[in-house]
């Protein structure tokens, strides 16, 4: 008995200096001394093992490391090779913004810096239009609120949020790749051909879907069981235009609808149906509540400009939806596959709607499977608790990516933190520009700092009285949100 184990043992005691051996190699091999992580670094990620370990979220929020952490890799692995150093946070602030242009398409940096959060005292929502500035006041008191929960214990991390929904770096563009470290901005949406890291879009927070939606699936599914509905596929509402800017996302019609660039996609599809397929059970109308799409088996989605909340709405109905294939994604679409939670169509041609119709007829039990699977997923993984979950994990990687401690005393965008104003209130220096010749972008706002509390910026918003906005408006956004509540889960430092 003895022998073989010994012999096992020799072996593993040899694989693992090997290992070693490897490992060490592979660091002395790294090319470019610049592009090399501090030691620090390569230590959390070897000893990590997921993004929860270790914090005091992990009892809440480990049940959704499986199914988020995936998606949030994915979406971080651009800045795996020099991270996120504090020059490219700059160059994205400053591109990103202060400039709205014609669109009005800014972006807000927040700092997440010891259990508060900051915004910057010179960015006012009047820079764009009211319905970008409605979502940032969504993300500012979502997060807000992840604050007065967690504490220290949300890592400390500086993001960069844009509010518009058009892809913003294109991945597969070689001019692109000349520049450098692309920009790291989060979005409700991206393209399988961009660079956005995906957050959960306001809808979740504004519609009251767990309350509203998901919360009324039994119901739903007593009232109109799966052998009542209609065989029929049925889709309506047909506002919004397609951004296709990218070759991932080009939309073609068939037959004999003509297809200007940037048209009204949803518009264009049903005139397809009308005009061209002629089935008399795929419809698709001006105008219906969503609540009534649930009596027919089959509800079509069709993707807004970029990705469309529907998804999730319809999801619940307990009907199987038939959905575009835009590749345009949201946070959670890494969770959905085709044919286990829904049928996909119009991959190439919008004439797969057919193909997808005839499936689910020829195939009731399996697609009877699928719309359970869509109300399972609904119910599971867009709770309030996992959006704050996967919130607290997405700025945990990002944080590890970070190559900088932002809000510290050598930082470029100065916080005026509690203790900041309390040691004299003043106005802090300058940054050291010989040490911070890799930083672009806008340094010191109002007062020398270039961040303030939140609680401060949203009275400044108010004081300021934009877009018509009652007074109170943005300080008492979150009231009108669903959030969890304000119970405060941890008191300890980071
Ligand atoms: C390291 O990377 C920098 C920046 O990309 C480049 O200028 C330099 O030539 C590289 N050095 C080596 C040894 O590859
Ligand atoms: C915009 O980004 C480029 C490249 O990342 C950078 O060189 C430039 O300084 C940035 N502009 C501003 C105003 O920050
Ligand atoms: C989209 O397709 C049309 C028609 O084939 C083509 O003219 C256009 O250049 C394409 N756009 C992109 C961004 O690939
Ligand atoms: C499409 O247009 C062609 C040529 O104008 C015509 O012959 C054909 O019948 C049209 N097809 C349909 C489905 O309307
Ligand atoms: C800035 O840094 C340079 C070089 O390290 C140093 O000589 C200079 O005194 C510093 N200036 C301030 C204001 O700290
Ligand atoms: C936005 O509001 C601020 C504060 O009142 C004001 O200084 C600024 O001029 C306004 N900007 C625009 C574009 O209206």
């Amino acid at each position: 008995m003895g022998k073989p184990w010994t012999a096992y043992y020799r072996l593993a005691l040899w694989a693992l200096l090997l290992g070693a051996a490897m490992a060490q190699r592979q660091l002395h091999r790294t090319p470019n001394g610049s592009h090399q992580q501090p030691r620090r670094q390569q230590q959390q990620q070897q000893q990590r093992r997921h993004l929860t370990a270790g914090t005091p979220w992990h009892g809440q929020c480990e049940r959704y490391e499986s199914l988020y952490e995936s998606g949030i890799w994915e979406d971080t692995v651009f800045w795996q090779e020099g991270g996120i150093t504090e020059g490219l946070m700059g160059a994205a602030i400053g591109n990103m913004s202060l400039n709205g242009g014609v669109y009005r398409r800014v972006a807000m940096p927040m700092l997440l810096l010891k259990g508060q959060l900051y915004l910057p005292a010179e960015v006012y929502l009047n820079q764009t239009w009211h319905w970008y500035g409605r979502n940032f006041l969504t993300w500012i008191h979502a997060l807000k609120r992840i604050t007065e929960r967690w504490g220290a214990s949300v890592p400390d991390v500086e993001i960069l949020i844009a509010a518009d929904d058009d892809p913003t770096q294109d991945a597969a563009d070689p001019n692109l790749w000349k520049q450098g470290p692309l920009w790291p901005i989060m979005k409700q949406c991206k393209s399988s051909q961009s660079a956005d890291i995906t957050i959960p879009i306001w809808h979740l927070y504004n519609m009251h879907p767990n309350t509203k939606l998901f919360s009324q699936i039994d119901r739903l599914n007593r009232e109109t069981p799966w052998e009542t509905k209609l065989q029929r596929a049925y889709g309506a509402g047909q506002t919004y235009h397609r951004t296709m800017p990218l070759t991932a996302n080009n939309r073609t019609f068939e037959g004999n609808i003509s297809w200007p660039d940037n048209a009204m996609l949803r518009e264009k599809f049903a005139q397809y149906l009308k005009e061209e397929l002629r089935h008399p059970d795929i419809v698709y109308e001006e105008f219906s509540p969503i609540e009534t799409w649930g009596k027919n088996k089959m509800v079509i989605h069709i993707d807004g400009i970029t990705c469309s909340s529907r998804v999730w709405q319809l999801l619940a109905l307990g009907s199987v939806v038939l959905r575009e294939q835009s590749n345009y994604y949201a946070f959670y679409d890494k969770l959905l596959h085709k044919f286990v939670h829904f049928v996909p169509f119009w991959q190439h041609r919008p004439r797969e709607v057919l193909w997808a119709y005839n499936w689910v007829t020829e195939n009731d039990e399996a697609a009877r499977r699928i719309a359970a699977r869509g109300q399972a997923f609904v119910r599971d993984a867009l709770t309030m608790d996992a959006l704050e979950c996967y919130w607290l994990m997405l700025l945990r990687q990002l944080a590890d990516l970070q190559r900088y401690d932002p809000g510290s005393a050598n930082a470029v965008r100065k916080v005026k933190t509690a203790a900041s104003s309390a040691a004299g209130g003043g106005v802090p220096q300058a940054a050291n520009s010989s040490t911070t010749t890799t930083t672009a972008g806008p340094a010191a706002g109002s007062g020398g700092y270039y961040y303030v509390p939140v609680d401060e910026w949203l009275a400044t918003q108010d004081a300021a009285r934009m877009h018509n906005w009652v007074e109170g408006y943005c300080v008492n956004f979150g009231k009108a949100q669903e959030l969890l509540p304000p119970t405060r889960l941890y008191n300890g430092n980071a």
